[in-house]
């Protein structure tokens, strides 16, 4: 079955060209046979008119037997009393004398002929042409009729391909913006230059791109207001426990501890649901900023030091290249030291983090590598996955690496996660955002002396 609705165009029309192209063939073919046929059979009348005209006294009287041409008309006059012909342009052809006047079809010499009979009063007339001569000149003319429709259908056939692909490009734009349409990215399509047909298709998904965007927007608030309403009895339950803390008898201290750990706990999951709708949030009227990546990948790193010289990790920043993102600066360094914590959460004490960057076209990126357990590939594609965490004996919201995602679409970019491949454990987190393109006059006076 044939689903590609291009492919169905083109076959159809191509068919319908190619069956209009043999029946004007067929058709052809035939009229342009009887036309000849006809012309030929007017010839043998001429001829005939012409013998009786006085013609056939100039014919030799003796032709030599065998100097006809094969595709000449054969031509035979009797006078009224004689039993020979009194011409005839090849003796060794027996016609009848007594044919019925006008055209019929005879069998002489083991051949089939065409011939004209004429009687008139004075000499009887005998026109024949060999039937096989006939057919060889009518099949040649009426082939020659056959090639404007050869050369044609095929034309025919690659002007189709070129017009329905030409007309179904459009479509074929607005199926991949389609495609490109996911939570972070939901505008709504193009309506300039959207052909008639295709325009209430496109006005239908882009209603259902609205009423998405406003039930995400509302789901987003909802979560957003929720932690927020719970952050308030959390911190008073926190200052009660800080202080109940010196009350609490030594028996009791390990419990005690316990439920301080579990409100830390929810504190830390609320920060981190605030921070998801946060990043979730449609943009608008941000202050944004020229925020150098360099920067904020040391930053990064000296954010983690004191950790990470604590649990003996060995962290640096190599490889820096210059680059600036046009974004709110606190979103760019969240999505980074997400990335950073999370190699300084699961790689074991004495490992390796190495932090490098990297441009790639208009894209500049940040590579975190640890020398952790990595991840198992079955679950490696489920860890941007809200709540979702792949190691359960290490403490965590499931929910840093949603952030950086959110963080990484509202700016156009892209966050990855894969497991090294040159032979140690460990992943390789990558988190890449399209440079900030400077404006040459701008930049100019920027660095022109004073
Ligand atoms: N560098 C890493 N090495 C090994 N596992 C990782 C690494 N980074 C992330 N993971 C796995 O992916 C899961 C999801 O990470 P994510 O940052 O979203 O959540 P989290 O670290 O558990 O919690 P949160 O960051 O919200 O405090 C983690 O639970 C962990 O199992
Ligand atoms: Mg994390």
């Amino acid at each position: 079955m044939i689903k590609s609705l291009q492919n169905q165009l083109v076959v159809a029309l191509g068919l319908l060209v190619t069956v209009i192209g043999i029946v004007q063939g067929v058709s052809s073919y035939q009229l342009s046979k009887t036309g000849m046929s006809a012309l030929l059979d007017m010839r043998l009348e001429q001829v005939a008119a012409r013998l009786r005209d006085g013609l056939a006294d100039s014919l030799p009287k003796n032709p030599a037997r065998g100097t006809q041409d094969d595709r000449d008309v054969v031509a035979v006059v009797w006078k009224p009393d004689e039993r020979l012909p009194f011409r005839t342009t090849d003796p060794s052809l027996h016609f009848s004398r007594d044919e019925k006047p006008g055209f019929s079809g005879v069998e002489v010499n083991g051949e089939h002929w065409r011939i004209f009979t004429r009687q008139e009063p004075t000499m009887t007339i005998l026109v024949a042409q060999r039937s096989s001569v006939r057919h060889e000149l009518t099949t040649e003319a009426a082939t020659l009729t056959l090639w404007p429709i050869a050369v044609l259908v095929p034309l025919v056939w690659i002007a189709v391909v070129l017009v329905v692909r030409r007309s179904l490009r459009q479509l074929k734009r607005l199926g991949a913006e389609v495609q490109a349409i996911d939570m972070g990215h939901l505008q709504p399509l193009p309506t300039i230059g959207v052909p008639a047909e295709i325009a209430p298709f496109v006005h239908s998904i882009n209603t259902m791109i609205e009423r998405l965007a406003k039930a995400i927007e509302k789901e987003r608030k909802f979560i957003a207001d929720a932690a927020h309403e719970l952050r308030t009895p959390l911190t008073a339950l926190q200052l009660q426990a800080d202080n109940l803390a010196p009350h609490i008898v030594a028996g009791n201290q390990e419990r005690f501890q316990e439920l301080r750990r579990g409100i830390a706990r929810s504190g830390g999951l609320i920060t981190q649901l605030l921070r998801l709708a946060r990043a979730d949030a449609p943009m608008e009227g941000a202050p944004l900023a020229r925020v150098d990546l360099a920067e904020v990948v040391t930053g990064a790193v000296a954010d983690v030091l004191p950790l990470a010289i604590a649990r003996g990790l060995d962290i640096g920043a190599e490889e820096m290249v210059s680059a600036h993102v046009r974004a709110v600066e606190t979103d760019i360094g969240m999505a980074v030291k997400n990335l950073v914590s999370n190699a300084v959460r699961y790689t074991p004490d004495g490992g390796t983090i190495d932090l490098r960057m990297r441009r790639d076209g208009e894209m500049a990126w940040v590579d975190v590598i640890d020398t952790g357990p990595g991840i198992d590939e079955a679950l490696l594609p489920r860890v941007f996955d809200r709540f979702f965490r792949a190691n359960p004996d290490i403490e965590g919201s499931g929910l840093g690496l949603s952030i950086v995602k959110a963080i990484a679409a509202r700016y156009g970019g892209d966050v990855t996660l894969r497991n090294r491949g040159d032979g140690g454990s460990g992943i390789v987190a990558s988190i890449g955002f399209p440079v900030e393109k400077v404006d040459k006059n701008v930049a100019a006076a920027a660095t022109a002396p004073a």
